[in-house]
This record gives C-alpha cells, sequence and structure tokens, in this order.
C-alpha cells in the first residue's frame, strides 16, 4: 500500500490529508491560510506533512496551489490571492521534509481527483470548474490534463465578462471570478450585515452557530437552503454568470463534461439549475448543436488534496520502480 500526503492551498484554507491508493483520505487537518506571507506557508506545509508522515508511512507530497504554475512544475509564478511571487515552491517543500514533492494548480489537481474517483470518470473531455475563493479550471483531453505552453492553462478566472467591471485580486477589472465565485457570496453578505438588513442579521446568526463573526458564503447557501428568498436570488445570480461564462468555455473548448467543485458547489441545484438555463441561453448555435452535461463534483472540498496526493503517489512510482 502506498500512502502519500495531499495539500490543498486555497485563498482561505489549506486542507491536508493521508490519501491511498483508491482516493480514501485515512487522516486529515486544516487551517487558515496565511495570506500575506508565504515563508508562513511553507511552514505550515511541513508541519501538517510532519504531522501525517508521523501517523502514516507516506512516500510524497502532492500540493495543489491556488496559483499559477511553471511548466516544470516547480515554481509559484503568481497567485491573484495568495503572497507567491516566483516561489520555487517544489525544492523548498522537498528539501524540508526529503520526500518527493509534486506541485500543480489546486484547479488541476480537483480535476485529476474527480476524472480518477469522482463525476469525471470515464469521460475524456472534461473542463472542470472550481467555484472557491476565486474560479480555478482544468481542461482534461483525452484523460490528460492540458496545461499549456507555459503551465497555466485553464485560468478560467480571469477572462473578462463585464469590461470595466469589479476589480479583481489579479490587477484586472471585470474578471469572471468577481461575478460567479465563493467571494461574491461573501462579499454580498458582509455588505448586509454592515447595512443591518434582516438578512444580515440572520447571516450573522449563522455565523455565530460557527463560533465566528465573520459571515461568508457557506452562511449564504445555508440560508438558502433554509429557504430565504434573498440569499436564494443571490446564488441564482452566481449561478447564472457561472452558466454565462460556461457558455463562453463551450464556444472554445467544446467538452462533454463540465464539472463544477469547490465551496458553492455545495448549493447544488440552487446553482446549477440556473447556471444550465444561462449556459442554454447564450450557448452559440444552441439547438443545433449536442450540448454538455453540467454537474457537481462528487469529492467537494477533498477534490484538490485527493488530487495532488494521488498526482505525487503516481508520480514517486513512477521515479522508483515497484516494491
Ligand atoms: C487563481 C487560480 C486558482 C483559483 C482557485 C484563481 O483566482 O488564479 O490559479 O486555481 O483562483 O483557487
Ligand atoms: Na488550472
Ligand atoms: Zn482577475
Amino acid at each position: 500500500e502506498r500512502l502519500a500526503v495531499g495539500i490543498d492551498i486555497g485563498g482561505t484554507k489549506i486542507a491536508a490529508g493521508v490519501v491511498d491508493e483508491d482516493g480514501r483520505i485515512l487522516a486529515r487537518r486544516r487551517r487558515s491560510t496565511p495570506t500575506t506571507d508565504s515563508e508562513l506557508v511553507l511552514t505550515a506545509i511541513a508541519e501538517l506533512t510532519e504531522e501525517l508522515r508521523a501517523e502514516y508511512p507516506v512516500k510524497a507530497v502532492g500540493i495543489g496551489a491556488a496559483g499559477f504554475i511553471d511548466e516544470s512544475q516547480s515554481t509559484v509564478m503568481f497567485s491573484p490571492h495568495l503572497a507567491w511571487r516566483n516561489e520555487p515552491l517544489r525544492d523548498r517543500v522537498a528539501r524540508r521534509t526529503r520526500l518527493p514533492v509534486l506541485v500543480d494548480n489546486d484547479a488541476n489537481t480537483s480535476a485529476w481527483a474527480e476524472w480518477r474517483f469522482g463525476a469525471a470518470q470515464n469521460v475524456p473531455d472534461v473542463v472542470t470548474v472550481t467555484l472557491g475563493t476565486g474560479i480555478g479550471g482544468a481542461i482534461v483531453i483525452d484523460g490528460q490534463p492540458y496545461r499549456g505552453a507555459h503551465g497555466m492553462a485553464g485560468e478560467f478566472g480571469h477572462q473578462q465578462v463585464v469590461p470595466d467591471g469589479q476589480p479583481c485580486e489579479c490587477g484586472n477589472r471585470g474578471c469572471w471570478e468577481q461575478y460567479a465565485s465563493g467571494r461574491v457570496l461573501t462579499r454580498r453578505a458582509a455588505a448586509e450585515v454592515e447595512a443591518g438588513t434582516p438578512a444580515g442579521a440572520r447571516l450573522l446568526e449563522l455565523a455565530r452557530l460557527d463560533d465566528t463573526a465573520l459571515v461568508d458564503g457557506t452562511h449564504v447557501t445555508r440560508l438558502a437552503a433554509a429557504g430565504d428568498p434573498t440569499a436564494l436570488e443571490w446564488i441564482a445570480e452566481v449561478g447564472h454568470w457561472l452558466g454565462v461564462g460556461l457558455a463562453n468555455l463551450a464556444a472554445s473548448i467544446d467538452p462533454g463534461l463540465f464539472v463544477i467543485g469547490g465551496g458553492v458547489s455545495d448549493a447544488d441545484e440552487m446553482l446549477l439549475a440556473p447556471a444550465r438555463a444561462a449556459h442554454a441561453d447564450q450557448l452559440v448555435g444552441r439547438g443545433f448543436r449536442s450540448e454538455a452535461r453540467i454537474v457537481r463534483a462528487h469529492l467537494g472540498p477533498d477534490a484538490g488534496l485527493v488530487g495532488a496526493a494521488d498526482m505525487a503517489r503516481i508520480r514517486a512510482r513512477r521515479r522508483r520502480p515497484a516494491n
């Protein structure tokens, strides 16, 4: 049995776990991401790895990071949400842990997990969209992640959908992820709390049950699930923008399947029904072409770490054959 540590470094949370060959998580850990200091992220990675390998005999470490990874899969060139700039993450983690390390974009590792163990099994051409703090994307062609010439393909979140729109952490304006990610719901929720509206009060109440004063997208989803019309409307709006973006992706990539993952996908049909409607409404050539299915990811928020661990395990096994 070969085990690997998988670590998913997102714009808000770091999730780590020990993963087996079947994609099962045997142990897990969670922390919030130190967003302004990349040294602290490195320390967190090293500590989490040490903690987990004290419990299980792991053979490799896989990291899915919310950023642009170079074509050699070693350096985080840039991240809109984190402090990484030209960070040689793979080698630094390898030096600290003395294990083989694989680094990839978080959305790519999520896509790999869905393709191996989840919603995309047995589908050759898939586009995955991961709705977290930002929007992550991945393109799987014939069962292989498509990386582009520089390793950075699939950054769908930064396609401009509104000229001169909302400023984005990447430095541009009007990016898709400013209209269809968890951050949109968080922004909405915070504004409502600030304005002291009834919806704001209900959101604060849910946050208090979580022992926090900070409302976020998860509270909006819970409020919507309880039937709150305002929360439902916000999620439907995010779903609409999601569908518009998917129609654009269908025009350029024409996949057989879209898999929608990340925290916001917990909203399930409240999100996906309006997304399907907008996609059907905007798709070029509609009525005269086949359309991609749009489904929810199966592995939920675990996909990023499961995929990272699996990629690292496979890579390490190839390097050092059999025992
Ligand atoms: C980043 C991606 C990342 C995604 C999800 C985007 O803003 O550019 O690299 O995959 O957020 O975390
Ligand atoms: Na990607
Ligand atoms: Zn952007």
